[in-house]
């Protein structure tokens, strides 16, 4: 494991933990039969949460963490402070590389805790699970 990635570090956030947990129970995984959920926090204390999403087309499913993240930007959110991924596998299910990418667009130092039913948690900066992750330069749009 990367070095910057700790593991039963800390105690998940409770109320993210809840509200990643509830999205879960929701997930559309009727091919995988993997359930995701994931909830982020904003600067100003506003919580988004998302589950994955499957299609029939199998390509054109939605990873839980990009629900999440999408739900911010769509209310007008630019940044989150934590993001905490929650499932039922051990050990607890990482953001893959595509969400990786995701969460950096918007917050590269944003703390993930990925977690599951046993307790047990991964967890680091969204730039220690994507280093050198890709940027453009951009105003603040
Ligand atoms: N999945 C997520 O929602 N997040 C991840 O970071 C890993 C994978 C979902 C995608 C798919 O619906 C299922 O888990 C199995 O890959």
């Amino acid at each position: 494991m990367n070095d910057a990635l700790k593991t039963d570090q800390t105690v998940p956030d409770a109320e993210l933990l809840a509200a990643a947990r509830a999205v879960f129970a929701n997930a559309y995984a009727p091919y995988s039969h993997f359930h995701v959920g994931a909830a982020l926090r904003t600067p100003d204390g506003k919580l988004f949460s998302g589950a994955n999403v499957e299609n029939a087309s199998y390509g054109l499913g939605r990873c839980a963490e990009q629900s999440a993240v999408q739900g911010m930007a769509s209310s007008g959110g630019r940044e989150f402070s934590q993001i905490l991924v929650y499932s039922e596998s051990s050990p607890p299910a990482s953001p893959c590389g595509a969400c990786r990418q995701v969460l950096f667009e918007f917050s590269p130092e944003a703390q993930v805790t990925c977690v599951n039913h046993l307790g047990e948690v991964v967890e680091g900066q969204v730039k220690d699970f994507l280093p050198h992750g890709f940027r453009l330069e951009h105003g603040k749009n």
